[in-house]
Formats: C-alpha cells, structure tokens, sequence
C-alpha cells in the first residue's frame, strides 16, 4: 500500500477516450502514498474535467503554458525537475509524435523536454492509429531515446475495433510505476563490467580464442542500466550494439581488458567479470603470417593475469562478481573458484557443446556466495540478467558497500 511513498509523480494527460481512466489512476498512485502533479493538454479537458483529476490529486492541475500565476508558485522548469517520474496515461499519436520531434508546443511536452526523470508513455489510439508506420517509427524513435512505453494492451476498442492499441488498465500501470521505483535500486553505483572473449594473436591473421558471443555480458549491461546503475562496459570482439545509456570500451586482448579493467576499477562499486578472458596467450607474436611449411608447429603460451582475482584483491575491492563456465561438476568448480579468487559472488554456467552457455540465447546460472546460493533456471539472456542483477543488488545492499563517492 505504501510503495510509493515519498516519490512524486507528475501524471500527464493527453486527449483520447481513455483519458477517464486516468481518475482511477491517480487514485490508485494516491493510495500507494505517491504525490501526483496532473498535467492536462488542452484535448485532455475535453474527454475528463480538471476539477475532478484535482479533488483525485489533491494538487491544482497544471493546463497552461502562459499561465502567470501557475509560473509564481511553480515554473515549468521546476515542475519539471520535481518529478521522479512522468506518466503520461493516455499518450495520444499526436503526442508521440511531438515527443518523438522534440516540440515544445504546450506545457507537457516542455516539461517532457525539460525533465530529467525517466518518462513513461501509455499509448491509446485506434489500433489503425497505432499500427500506421508513422506512430510505429516515433514508437521506436522513442524508445531508443530511453523512454518506456508500457503497452498498449490488445483488444476491444472504444471505437468498436479490435486490436493493439488500447491503454493498460490502471491497475497494471501502478503495478508498472511501482516495478520502476524498485529497478532503481542501483541508482548512483557505478558498474564496471567486462563482456565477451579476448583474442590472443599467433601472428596478423590468427588468434587464440572462444566462443563467447558477448550476449551474456551485454544483456547484463542492459540490465544494470535499467537498475539505474552507471554502466562501464569493457567489451572484448563481438557484434553486438551497445545498449542504451552504457559507456563501451572495446578491447582485443587479455592484456588490453587488464589495462582498462585498471584504468576504471576505482571509481566503480561493482565488478562484475563475465568475458571469457583467455587464460594464455602466444609468449611471441610472429610479425607475419607463419607459413605452413613445416609438419608441426610448437606454440609457446604464457599465462595470462588473472583480472578477476586481481581486482578482489586490491586494496579497496569493490563488490566483485565472477562468472565460472564449466564443462562439468559446476558447483565443485565453481565454489573454488569463488574462495580461490575470493570474490563476494561467483555465478556458475555450464558450457559446451550439449549444455549450451556460449553463444546460444538462453542461459541458466547457479548463483554462490558465503553461506548462500541461488539457482535462476533457464531462461532468455536478457530475463537470467535482470533476476542476477536483482541477486547481485540484494547480496551488494546487504553488505552495505558505501558508494566511492561517500
Ligand atoms: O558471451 P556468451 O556467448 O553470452 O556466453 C556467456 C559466457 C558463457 C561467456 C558467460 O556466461 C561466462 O561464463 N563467462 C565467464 C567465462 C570464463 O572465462 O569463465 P572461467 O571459469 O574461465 O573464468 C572464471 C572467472 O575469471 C570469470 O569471471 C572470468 O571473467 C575471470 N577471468 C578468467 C581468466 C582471466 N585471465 N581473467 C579473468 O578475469
């Protein structure tokens, strides 16, 4: 009931039919204990009355732009800053679009401009509407920037239509506003992360390597932004995007990812090492291709350093997660590698050929720390990488690691 305690949220409202569902809405907010600032468009007052979302709210709703007194008590750029969130429920296509070109043409889409809290969007319109190209490009356009859309849902329309396109129900859009809240666990932490394989060169054209894809470590990266964490990602060769809101370093060799590693490791709170980084490399590397003239050809590999081990044993390590890929007894393994690193957690995947790990889309962990553990079973990359972050979190909060900037 008390979810939302403290955290103020500024509840735009755009014009559509749906815009009757925003009453339930804020009352809904209202008694999760959230503070709820209404702003309307002009089109909004049309479908549901101010006087009512303000008896809801408890709050005078915000309308216009050049409204003198509203600018005494409160300017926009204020009003702006003082939300944790936006919400705009419903979003109509004419307001995507003028998000998604940046106008400023009325008081809610220059708060949007204005604002820096995360702005969610609850699309309602025709299921024509939604589906025309145009809405389905700012729809993209806006997300890459960061926004969320939450829906729309499927189904029965206003209009007597069927499809996508109506907006969630206000109870699922509370239960949206309070998962938000609580992904936001790792706001202010810095993360350095490392992803991907090394390559180790023999000569110009070959290498020592893996089969690491990256998508693991990528997936986590995406995962730890969404926990509002600061995101450094150390990235070995993979052809992968850099997800949104994550600072990518690409890296060849063990060496390469050591010497970056050390560079970034201080002002981060969590380490979480998921390359497959080579354990050797050639001791020499030929300066041009080695011929095959001869039958056999001896390499000589000389050890790599150990960053995981390296960065737990610093002097002020910080919260530090190992990954340990094994061809069989996982949990054996896997354990020692923990005490043997001494690292706070280390998350055990089996890998080869049947069992998967590499490469593939989906993945399953074993999660082991001091007196505890944790399966997440097999699941999407993308799914395994929020439930470890979440195991990482609860372990990081409860060993209370002061941030480095404290
Ligand atoms: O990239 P994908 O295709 O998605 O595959 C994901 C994955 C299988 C690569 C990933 O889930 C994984 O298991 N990563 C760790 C791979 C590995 O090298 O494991 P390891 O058991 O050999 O190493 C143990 C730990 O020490 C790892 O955290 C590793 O990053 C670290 N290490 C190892 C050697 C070294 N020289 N320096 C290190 O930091």
């Amino acid at each position: 009931m008390f979810e939302l305690k403290e955290k103020r949220i500024l509840l735009g409202i755009t014009g559509g039919i749906a815009a009757y569902k925003a009453a339930e809405l804020v009352r809904l907010l209202r008694r999760s204990n959230a503070e709820v600032q209404v702003v309307m468009t002009q089109a909004a007052t049309e479908f549901i009355t101010p006087l009512t979302l303000q008896t809801l709210s408890g709050r005078r709703v915000r309308q216009a732009f050049f409204d003198p007194n509203d600018e005494a008590s409160i300017g926009h750029i204020d009003l702006a800053r003082w939300a944790d969130l936006i919400l705009i429920a419903p979003t109509s296509a004419d307001f995507m679009a003028r998000l998604a070109h940046g106008l400023a043409n009325d008081l809610l889409s220059t708060l949007c401009l204005a604002a820096t809290a995360p702005i969610a969007l609850a699309p309602a319109m025709n299921q024509q509407m939604w589906l025309n190209p145009a809405t389905q490009a700012n729809a993209k356009l806006l997300q890459a920037r960061g926004i969320k859309l939450w829906g729309p849902g499927d189904g029965e329309q206003a209009c007597g239509e069927t499809g996508p396109g109506r907006m969630l129900e206000p109870a699922e859009l509370l239960a949206q506003t309070i998962k938000q809240f609580n992904s936001q666990l790792l706001a202010g932490q810095c993360v350095l992360l490392t992803a991907g394989p090394t390559q180790e060169p023999i000569d110009p054209v070959r290498f020592i390597g893996n089969r690491s894809s990256g998508k693991m470590g990528f997936a986590l990266a995406q995962a730890f932004v969404e926990a509002g964490a600061q995101v450094y990602l150390i990235s070995g060769p993979v052809a992968l995007a850099t997800p949104t809101g994550v600072t990518r370093i690409d890296v060849g060799t063990a060496i390469e990812m050591q010497q970056r590693v050390t560079e970034h490791i201080n002002r981060c709170d969590i380490f979480v090492a998921c390359a497959a980084v080579a354990d050797y490399r050639p001791k020499a590397t030929a300066a041009q291709k080695i011929k095959k003239s001869r039958e056999q050809l001896d390499l000589i590999l000389t050890r790599n350093p150990d960053i995981l081990a390296e960065v737990a044993a610093s002097t002020v390590p910080p919260f530090t997660v190992g990954f340990a890929a094994e061809t069989e007894q996982l949990i054996k393994h896997a354990e020692e590698k923990r005490r043997l690193k001494r690292v706070d957690m280390i998350a055990a995947n089996l890998v080869g050929a049947e069992q998967g790990g590499f490469e593939r889309d989906e993945n399953a962990l074993t999660v082991l720390w001091e007196g505890g553990s944790k399966n997440l079973p097999m699941a999407r990359k993308e799914k395994l990488a929020q439930s470890l972050v979440a195991t990482i979190t609860e372990r990081y909060h409860a060993e209370k690691h002061p941030t480095k900037d404290s």
